[in-house]
């Protein structure tokens, strides 16, 4: 084999695409994937890999130190792709300790074991950081965010991946750690956990159930497909300049009214049902704590230097989306038994 590859948060919603790309594409390196499984991990969504030659599963949590050393210490790793996360705003807002533990201490165990096992001869090395733009905080009505934006994090997750992207590069500026980070917009597409904005709409109008939108739902969001981000993570690692940062995203600015309007009119089509019959059930509800009002990223660098650009509409991707969650609909009711319910009903029926 060429090369080792360890990927975190593998089981996870990007995750589990990036790892599937990279199983598939790198038949001639070792792809590890880690991950704790927590709520948002599940293996099911990488069954049609799990037998490849190339691939290994490893359970550890970020988080436990000596696990993640014993991890670079049996494995000869040159390169990281860290996704392992606390991931939801809203669990941030109800529980910021977890999103610490994970988000900055599990990112220092991980530069600290890099570190340690790479010492002096890490040129060949890549220690390759997936962030977010909500580190970048809420813009007005106009404007993007870019790679010199001042940071302004502003809720507990979007603060403590802030702060996991200084960490990572105070370990480039102080250890010459060769690391690289990507800062992406709103994701969307196939094995999303169904908390997030599209599949649990995706999820409550198949059910017939209410679609819960904060406050007016004048928001902004940035969407691109799940594996537009994939794609631009394998072209960041392999050509990206260690150092650097990188924006992604996907030109897609969508209110999340207008959006849940449009995805209405998806689901209508394809369950037959009568045209605006999907719409009937948008409820607005109480507004999140400290909602940012708009997420837009210039994602110019990545598309002049790396020549990276996303491979769909937004028309098309969420009709694919659609089609999955309707196609896999015991993947949706695997995930959303047990916990989600408990999750489900502290979030939603007190507001
Ligand atoms: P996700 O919540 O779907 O998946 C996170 C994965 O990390 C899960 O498999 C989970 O089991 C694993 N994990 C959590 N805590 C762990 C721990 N302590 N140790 C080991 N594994 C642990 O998240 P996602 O949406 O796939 O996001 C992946 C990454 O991309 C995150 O770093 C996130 O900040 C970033 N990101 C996400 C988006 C988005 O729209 N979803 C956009 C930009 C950046
Ligand atoms: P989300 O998918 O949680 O992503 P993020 O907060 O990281 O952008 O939310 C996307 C947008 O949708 C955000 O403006 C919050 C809003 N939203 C709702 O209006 N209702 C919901 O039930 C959820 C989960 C989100």
């Amino acid at each position: 084999m060429n090369k080792t590859i360890l990927i975190t948060g593998g089981a996870g919603f990007i995750g589990s695409h990036v790892v599937r790309l990279f199983v598939n594409k790198y038949t001639d390196c070792n792809i590890i994937n880690l991950d704790a499984l927590t709520y948002a991990g599940n293996l099911e969504n990488l069954r049609d890999i799990e037998n490849k030659a190339n691939y290994t599963f490893i359970k550890a949590d970020i988080t436990d130190e000596n696990a993640i050393n014993q991890v670079f210490a049996e494995n000869n790793i040159d390169g990281v792709i860290h996704l392992a996360a606390e991931s939801h705003v809203d669990r941030s807002i109800t529980n910021p300790g977890a999103f610490i533990k994970t988000n900055i201490v599990g990112t220092i165990n991980l530069l600290n074991a890099a570190r340690n096992s790479w010492k002096e001869n890490s040129a060949n090395k890549r220690f390759y950081h997936i962030s977010t733009d909500e580190v970048y905080g809420s813009l007005g009505d106009t404007g993007f965010f870019t790679e010199e934006t001042a940071y302004d994090p502003r809720s507990p997750y979007s603060a403590s991946k802030a702060s996991s992207d200084h960490l990572v590069r105070a370990y480039f500026h102080t250890y010459k750690l060769p690391i690289v980070i990507s800062n992406c917009s709103n994701n969307y597409g196939p094995n999303q956990f169904p908390e997030k904005l599209i599949p649990l709409s995706i999820n409550n109008i198949k059910n017939n159930n209410s679609i819960p939108i904060y406050g007016k739902g004048e928001n902004i969001r940035d969407w691109l497909f799940v594996e537009d981000h994939a794609s631009a993570i394998d072209v960041i690692f392999n050509s990206g300049k260690i150092g650097e940062t990188y924006n992604i995203g996907g030109d897609n600015e969508w209110t999340n009214i207008s959006l849940i309007r449009m995805l209405c009119k998806v689901m209508d089509k394809k369950l037959n049902r009568e045209i605006g019959a999907s719409e009937k059930l948008i409820t607005f509800v109480k507004d999140r704590a400290g909602h940012d009002m708009r997420y837009a990223i210039d994602s110019t660098k990545l598309k002049r230097e790396l020549n990276w650009k996303p491979s769909l509409t937004f028309e098309i991707g969420l009709e694919k989306t659609v089609d999955w969650y309707l196609k896999n609909d015991t993947w949706l009711k695997n995930v959303i038994s047990g916990e989600y319910e408990k999750y489900y009903s502290q979030q939603y029926t007190k507001r």
